[in-house]
């Protein structure tokens, strides 16, 4: 890993340290970088109605997106797990719809990482392409 990847890493694990986590104790932490080199991080935020908790990932990607970026070059996701914690299925969907072309880098406490793209772990992904077909 390069400096810059560290750089985002290193983002995501001080974004995890705010997770706020009560109901399962995991703590993520996540960031984005846009093309011109800014920086969004998130964490995971949990709801006592569960279904609405919401993944770091989201987080940080949300947080650009409603700052105007639109163009995210790596995503990186940090967990304390000894298999690398990848996206879960609805964040990959959002990182296919908004973060197609972001190199996404797994992380971990232990100084391990891993490089993936989206189509790897999305494969036959839905998008609007689908719904124009309807629009005829
Ligand atoms: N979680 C994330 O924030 N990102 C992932 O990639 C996997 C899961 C969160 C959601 C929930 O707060 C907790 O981890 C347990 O599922």
């Amino acid at each position: 890993m390069n400096e810059k990847e560290n750089e985002l890493v290193e983002a995501a694990m001080t974004a995890r340290l705010r997770s706020i986590a009560p109901f399962s104790n995991f703590l993520v932490g996540s960031a984005v970088r846009t093309a011109e080199g800014r920086i969004y991080s998130g964490c995971n935020i949990e709801s006592a109605s569960y279904s609405l908790t919401v993944c770091a990932e989201r987080v940080a990607i949300w947080k650009g997106l409603s700052e105007g970026e639109r163009n995210f070059t790596e995503l990186a996701v940090v967990a304390d797990t000894a298999l690398l914690t990848p996206p879960c299925g609805t964040c990959r969907q959002i990182i296919w719809e908004f973060g197609k072309h972001a190199r996404i880098i797994l992380a971990n406490l232990r100084g391990e990482m891993e490089e993936l793209s989206i189509s790897d772990i999305i494969p036959k992904a839905f998008d609007a392409r689908f719904l124009r077909e309807s629009w005829r």
